[in-house]
């Protein structure tokens, strides 16, 4: 480690599964982490070197792919690239023995799954890290870069109202988990059948008591979009719930964020999308293009709170 390196947060895990994972102080420490990183690449050039790191992926992806494709090795690192969008994990052979074999060669594994319980199992199998990269159920390193965006934008998280419109989905969960921890004013609007996961939303609520986080649910878009310091959305659809896109369309027709919904909220409010973006259904391209929005942002630092797990979890 170089004199003027950050040093990584102590955690009682080593694998990021959830978001849940840590504490408020570690996810702050985390947050500084990754902003000196983006800062300070230079000083981070060598924290993997001789690590291999393995990626497997049930599903597609372009940001997720290349900012830790390129996080890895600009830290020194290699990657093993395993493509599971055509077979899934467990077909060919158990979780258990994947994992079990997977660590006897590398040192850690970053994977997108369908079902959480692939991570579950995983990581119960290998002493290995073990980093979700996106399941069904959470997209924690969305929500970090997500955080950390809107930090650098508008400077402070405590207190910030977000609003999230839409599907209470795995960015939805992963949000709250996270909102919880950053003392974050999070006003959520999703159809009553598309709420967030209850278990998300209790544990969320005993962190919130914590840090003076709010969660708040609502099923008028208009309602928690009104005066909100930023306003996010997400795919209707999500990866694995294609059979269900026709009614998911008219479901959430009402929830489109456009001009007219972006006009409640308060003046320059941020635009925040994971991407990738469906234009003219969740998100209207007059708000996606316009100067409220910061989805490159949010993009651009996947990669930096992503090397900041990668130092947390193997140095
Ligand atoms: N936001 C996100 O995870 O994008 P990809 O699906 O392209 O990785
Ligand atoms: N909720 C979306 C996020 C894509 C990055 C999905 O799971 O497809």
């Amino acid at each position: 480690m170089t004199a003027t390196m950050l040093a990584a947060p102590i955690l009682l895990t080593h694998d990021l599964l959830t978001g849940a994972e840590w504490n408020p102080p570690q996810t702050r420490e985390l947050l500084h982490l990754a902003a000196d990183i983006k800062a300070h690449p230079g000083r981070y050039a060598s924290i993997l070197r001789g690590k291999f790191i393995a990626l497997i992926f049930e599903k597609p992806s372009l940001r997720t792919r290349v900012t830790f494709e390129v996080g890895i090795q600009s830290m020194g690192g290699s990657v093993i690239f395993l493509d599971h969008t055509q077979a899934r994990l467990g077909e060919r052979e158990c979780i258990s023995d994947v994992a079990r074999n997977l660590e006897r060669w590398v040192h850690g594994i970053v994977a997108r799954v369908y079902e959480q319980r692939v991570l579950e199992e995983l990581a119960a199998h290998t002493e290995i890290p073990v980093i979700n990269a996106l399941s069904d159920k959470y997209h924690p390193c969305q929500a970090l870069a997500d955080f950390m965006t809107i930090e650098e934008k508008a400077g402070s998280l405590r207190g910030f109202k977000l609003a999230y419109v839409g599907d209470g989905n795995n960015v939805c969960n992963s949000l709250i988990f996270l909102a919880a921890r950053l003392g974050v004013h999070l006003r959520i609007a999703t159809p009553g059948a598309y709420e967030p996961a209850r278990e998300v939303l209790q544990e969320a609520k005993r962190v919130a008591r914590e840090t003076r986080a709010k969660i708040e649910l609502f099923t008028d878009p208009r309602e928690a979009v009104d005066g909100a310091q930023g306003v996010y959305t997400d795919a209707w659809t999500s990866m694995g719930f294609e059979a269900e896109g026709d009614v998911r369309e008219n479901v959430f027709r009402a929830y489109q964020v456009n001009a007219e919904l972006m006009s409640l909220a308060a003046p320059e409010a941020l635009f925040l999308h994971c991407l990738p973006a469906h234009r003219s259904h969740e998100v209207t391209s007059e708000v996606l293009d316009g100067p409220q929005s910061v989805v490159l942002d949010q993009s651009e630092n996947r990669m930096y709170v992503q090397k900041a797990i990668l130092h947390t979890l193997f140095s």
